[in-house]
């Protein structure tokens, strides 16, 4: 058989069904019933975590698990996509496949520029990813060691990878959950640094050539949440806002044993020195109180002139992400934010806010005023026509301890509530009412999220698509995903209160499909 000729050939197929498909894209593209129509999806099967995120030569390039054969989860791959403008996603073809060292869990990507790898060259530097492989024969045979590092590089802009031939790169010394690198050029230790989930820790490790690695520290026994194991960390330097100042930030996702139960991503501020990161507090927080992402990561290499630290997590909960009733894929990433650190009365923490690129997805605007005055329960109907829609909302209470709900409905007698409550100066979604839920048990419920600030004067930003509510407010000190399915869209909104409300002023944004034109 002649490979290279087959290969050629199918290259060609391939690029020819790319041309046709970016032709064809219809009118039904993308359409399927609780079908995200702004955030990213797979266009068919199943997708866990973001991985291998990384921005190169005008690319985001978007990694995720996958398995490309089914509707659950199943032998991973990574799929890929790459955006732009982080809003608009093109899919390209499957980038790593299972081999015999595993299959291709978690990891992250980045682009080695100065050729400290040697797999590609200072003129064309190699893009390196590093994941965990998962031996599955090894872990039923009950051994320990199933989980090991490796690298793959690709010297084409993410399109063709190659793995390296000595993998794996960082051994498993017997260490049953051993997964989830991720890595990071450290200019001032002038070294690679990878940060390892390692079951109820992390491990930091240190590299000159992203081919040998060495142990450099541990962290996390006795510190934070620690009612599941811990994946996909995360560390990098986040800005204070409106100083000159940063601090260290270690995001570790935890499954189960978050805040609202399942899966969830809790973070730590403190100081990392090329070798030990220093908690600012044995206490970590949630980057998102929602039920619904888990697992999320920032950028490598966006550029300095940008400046920004980008996130993305992955929008669903190991509780029932395999058992969601969505049909020809599963599983939507959250809205890519951007991260920074604030001043709140309760002490430094993550602010997350839309990327300011969200905006491009503005279709039409409608203003209400005079929506609640403080003698009033209740606000005037208002009619939705768009499925997917941003609202801005400025809300101002009386005393502080007054409470108020915004209300999606339809005429099925579904509704979903995202509320205040002025005692407990917490926020909620509830969905018990929000549509289907008897897939599993732990997905219906009211969910809490608890506010760092005691301000009277709250701003709400919501992102509706088809089947998820994003809420950032309190700055994006307080931020909720969560994800519903109703029968039909909702289409009414309402305000309701206690007395000593007031909303002046509401913006609604109805938003486009990122799908198709
Ligand atoms: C997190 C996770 C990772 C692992 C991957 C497998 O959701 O369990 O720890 O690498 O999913 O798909």
């Amino acid at each position: 058989m002649n490979y290279k000729f087959l290969t050629v050939l199918s290259a060609i197929i391939l690029l020819n069904c790319t041309a046709d498909k970016k032709n064809t894209i219809d009118s039904t593209y993308y359409t399927e019933k609780f079908r995200p129509q702004f955030h990213f999806t797979p266009e068919h099967n199943w997708m866990n975590d973001p991985n291998g995120m990384v921005y190169y030569e005008g690319e985001y390039h978007l990694f995720y698990q996958h398995y490309p054969d089914g509707n659950v989860w199943g032998p991973m791959h990574w799929g890929h996509a790459v955006s732009k403008d982080l809003i608009h996603w093109q899919h390209l073809p499957i980038a790593l496949f299972p081999d015999s060292l595993g299959m291709i869990f978690s990891g992250s990507a980045v682009v080695d520029t100065e050729n400290t790898s040697g797999l590609g060259s200072k003129e064309n530097p190699a893009m390196v990813a590093i994941f965990t492989q998962h031996l599955m024969k090894d872990e039923k045979a009950g051994r320990h060691d199933f989980q090991n590092q490796s690298i793959a590089f690709s010297l084409d802009k993410g399109r063709t990878w190659k793995k390296y031939e000595n993998n794996p790169v960082l051994k498993n010394p017997g260490k049953h959950d051993f997964r989830d690198p991720k890595v990071f050029w450290h200019e001032s230790s002038k070294q690679w640094i990878m940060i390892l989930a390692v079951q109820d820790h992390v491990e930091l490790y240190g590299s000159p050539n992203l081919k040998s690695w060495k142990l450099l520290s541990e962290f996390g026994y006795k510190f934070g949440y620690h009612g599941g194991v811990w994946e996909c960390p995360d560390l990098f330097e986040l800005p204070i806002a409106n100083t000159d100042n940063k601090k260290w930030v270690m995001l570790v996702s935890i499954n189960p044993g978050a805040v609202n139960g399942g899966s969830g991503t809790q973070y730590f501020i403190g100081d990392f020195d090329g070798k030990k990161f220093t908690p600012d507090s044995k206490e970590s927080q949630w980057i998102d109180y929602g039920k619904d992402n888990y697992a999320g990561v920032t950028w490598n290499n966006v550029p300095a002139s940008d400046g920004r630290r980008l996130f993305l997590g992955w929008m669903s909960n190991w509780q029932y992400a395999t058992v969601v009733p969505t049909t020809i894929w599963r599983s939507a990433m959250t809205l890519p934010r951007t991260l920074e650190l604030i001043e709140t009365d309760s002490g430094q923490r993550i602010a997350s806010s839309p990327v300011k690129e969200t905006t491009a997805l503005r279709k039409d605007t409608a203003s209400y005023t005079a929506l609640l005055s403080a003698g009033e329960q209740q606000s005037r109907e208002i009619i939705l026509d768009s499925k997917e829609f941003e609202i801005d909302l400025p809300i101002d209470l009386e005393k502080g301890n007054e409470s108020f709900s915004i209300e999606l409905m339809n005429d099925n007698a579904e509704q979903l509530i995202i509320g205040f409550d002025g005692d407990a100066n917490q926020f909620y979604i509830d969905r018990t009412k929000a549509g289907g839920q008897e897939f599993s048990k732990d997905f219906g419920g009211k969910h809490l999220g608890k506010r760092s600030f005691s301000n009277k004067n709250i701003r709400l930003k919501l992102f509706i698509d088809d089947s998820s509510v994003e809420l950032f407010t309190d700055s994006g000190s307080l931020v909720m995903s969560e994800l519903f399915f109703p029968e039909q869209p909702f289409t009414k909104l309402k305000l309701r209160s206690s007395k000593g409300v007031t909303a002046n002023q509401m913006t609604l944004y109805s938003l486009k499909s990122i799908w198709r034109n």
